[in-house]
């Protein structure tokens, strides 16, 4: 990847960037739609993600480019706005600068900035965190500041609350910010406090990407966000962490059937979490697994975020041998189903989930087998490895 960005760096903007920083996607292995709602989460940063290289220029132009894409996106560094159509890949690279001065961080004025990434698109593995991390780090490498991590993280989050304009939680930025190899990343959003905790030997993380995704996308993430506000609200609660179960059976008759089932999926799912980091502690993946499938069963039916690709993906795939479970991953309505499976599990299975989706929709989903890996880093040129 290193070679790729020194390369492109060099036939885009004729010569070689002096800062690089990369940052990791990440699976969400349990816990959905809870971040936001105050509640823990499990995610795993992947071997795969956003580097990004720059190099500071003197005439305070903003010059963007990308691997994936044709082109030059120019902006004068005193005229911050916010892009559309085919440059709004840039956004998150910008909401970040827009974010700094928030946190009493400097902004670097001109630059040319280019983005590389091997994050499968729209696989719901975050590449936009990717680059809100890495572009973060990149930046404040120019700028010469170190901020805590979990600023970092913050920051990444600002960026998409704040100028992408997506009501997200913690999630994605924390897994890619505090990953680790062969850890999950737990976090409790509320602190927010950021841990690891060890994945047990023999785990593996299959993708199931079906490149689909619906066209309301945004407006449905954003109108669970509103549910689950206002299901807090009718609890009396900040938010839907500080509701139990015997406040939701006691609401049932003032709750609208909708209102119920999200704050059911909410308290249910936090819960779930905490179940699967105690199976984990004691390397029984076999549990682990049953409740990441449960959390499918209820992002499908509580929380409604599902979609019939998605719940045809994890039916083929527990029925297969070697699968501990599976589940959608990420913010759902279309996307990748992540499975966990043993060491067993190989292109053959792989082939045979995929051969089913194909005959029942015609059409056939990537597959990504995974690993985990470590967190959003500032690689030095000339030091990096791959
Ligand atoms: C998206 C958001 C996250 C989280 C998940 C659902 O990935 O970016 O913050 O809410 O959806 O769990």
């Amino acid at each position: 990847m290193r070679e790729r960005l020194l390369t492109h760096f060099n036939a885009t903007f004729g010569r070689s960037p002096t800062v690089i920083a990369r940052a990791p996607g990440r699976i969400e292995f349990i816990g959905n739609h809870t971040d936001y709602n105050g509640g823990t989460v499990l995610g795993a940063a992947i071997d795969r993600g956003v580097w990004v290289a720059l190099a500071p220029r003197e005439d305070g132009l903003r010059r963007f480019a990308s691997a994936l894409r044709e082109g030059l996106v120019e902006q004068p560094a005193d005229a911050l706005a916010k892009l559309n159509g085919g440059a709004s890949w840039v956004n998150y690279a910008l909401g970040v600068l827009a974010a700094l001065p928030e946190f009493g961080l400097r902004v670097p004025a001109g630059f040319d900035f280019l983005a590389v990434s091997d994050l499968p698109v729209g696989a719901g593995l975050s590449s936009s965190a990717a680059i809100e991390l890495a572009s973060a780090l990149a930046f404040l490498e120019l700028t010469g500041e170190r901020p805590a991590r979990e600023t970092v993280v913050k920051v990444g989050k600002h960026a998409e609350n704040n100028f992408v304009g997506v009501p997200c939680g913690i999630l994605d930025q924390g897994v890619s910010g505090f990953g680790r190899k062969d850890h999950l990343v737990f976090i409790d959003c509320r602190g927010p406090r950021f841990a690891t905790v060890p994945l047990p030997a023999g785990a593996q993380f299959w993708i199931f990407n079906t490149h689909t995704r619906h066209a309301l996308v945004d407006g449905l993430y954003a109108a669970r966000h509103r549910e689950c506000m206002a299901a807090a609200q009718a609890l009396g609660v900040g938010l839907l962490v500080e509701a139990t179960p015997a406040m939701l059976a006691a609401a049932r008759g003032r709750l609208s059937t909708a209102t119920y089932q999200r704050a059911q999926h909410i308290i249910e799912e936090i819960a779930r979490v905490g179940a699967t980091v105690q199976a984990l502690a004691q390397g029984d993946l076999a549990s682990a697994g049953r409740l990441l499938t449960a959390s499918h069963r209820s992002s499908q039916r509580l929380f409604e975020n599902s979609t019939p690709e998605l719940d045809f993906l994890v039916d083929a795939l527990v029925t297969t041998p070697g699968v501990h479970g599976a589940r959608l991953t990420g913010g759902g309505f279309g996307g990748a189903v992540m499975a966990l499976t043993n060491d067993q599990f190989s292109e053959v299975e792989a082939r045979i989930v995929t051969k089913r989706y194909e005959d029942e929709f015609g059409a056939s989903p990537d597959t990504l087998q995974t690993q985990t890996g470590d967190g959003a880093c500032v690689v030095q040129p000339g030091s990096a490895s791959s």
